[in-house]
């Protein structure tokens, strides 16, 4: 219906960090505070989907309607999201460390006896939009990318797109240091292999309403 333009689909939704342990008590993450991702979830539950988030450690609420999961590393997000497969749409908003220490430390690091500072060896993580865009079995009909860039907004992220495979890219543009890390608002381009749409700057929730919309739009046309 017109109102619940999701109605009996399955999403998936990855949202917020990942945390990359270093030794019992620290780790590698990043600032990403989970806000446009779960509220993508919650608007994607509000057009009537069936919806898993996917959440890495964040300080914001669960979403209400939604079912959330939540991890700590790369690995679990991964096993967290195909252990939730199948799905019509995939929403990959996490950002997910690109590299996690090799080994994580079974002790705490010591200052005390040790002359040098020690050295971190970095291994890379797995890519999980990358996974289900090219997932052989069940891939979902929909794999939805972001990409933080800034420059040439647009023609990094339509290389993402191909590099990925995935079928489209939300590009936010964080040149200017606007706050969009954290913040309350999102500047965007929807970037698809045939075309792009810029929007204006607008709060994080409009852009998740207005996001559900041209997907639920997007998979309607795609049958
Ligand atoms: O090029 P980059 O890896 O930064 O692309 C960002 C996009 O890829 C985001 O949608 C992010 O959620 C996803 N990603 C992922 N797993 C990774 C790295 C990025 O799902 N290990």
């Amino acid at each position: 219906s017109a109102d619940k333009p999701l109605a009996g689909k399955r999403v998936i939704v990855t949202s917020g960090p990942t945390h990359e342990p270093i030794d019992p008590v620290r780790y590698l993450a990043n600032r990403s505070s989970g806000k446009q991702g779960h509220a993508i979830a919650a608007a994607a539950a509000a057009a009537g989907a069936q919806v898993t988030l996917v959440s890495g450690p964040v300080s914001i609420p669960d979403p209400q309607g939604v079912t959330t999961i939540h991890v700590e590393t790369a690995r679990e997000m991964l096993a967290a999201v195909e252990e939730t497969l199948p799905a019509d749409i995939a929403i990959c908003a996490a950002a997910v460390a690109d590299w996690r220490p090799d080994s994580e430390g079974a002790q705490k690091m010591k200052k005390e006896g040790n002359k040098q500072a020690p050295e971190l060896s970095l291994v890379e993580n797995p890519d999980i939009l990358r996974t289900l865009a090219q997932h052989h079995t069940l891939r979902p009909t929909l794999v939805v990318g972001f990409a933080a860039e800034t420059e040439t907004v647009v023609d990094h992220a339509r290389a993402k797109l191909e590099r990925k495979g995935c079928d489209l890219i939300v590009a936010n543009d964080v040149s200017h240091a606007t706050g969009i890390m954290g913040g309350d608002h999102n500047t965007v381009h929807l970037v698809s292999p045939a075309d792009v749409e810029s929007w204006e700057d607008m709060p994080k929730t409009e852009v998740a309403a207005r996001l559900v919309a041209r997907i639920a739009e997007i998979l309607k046309a795609h049958r």
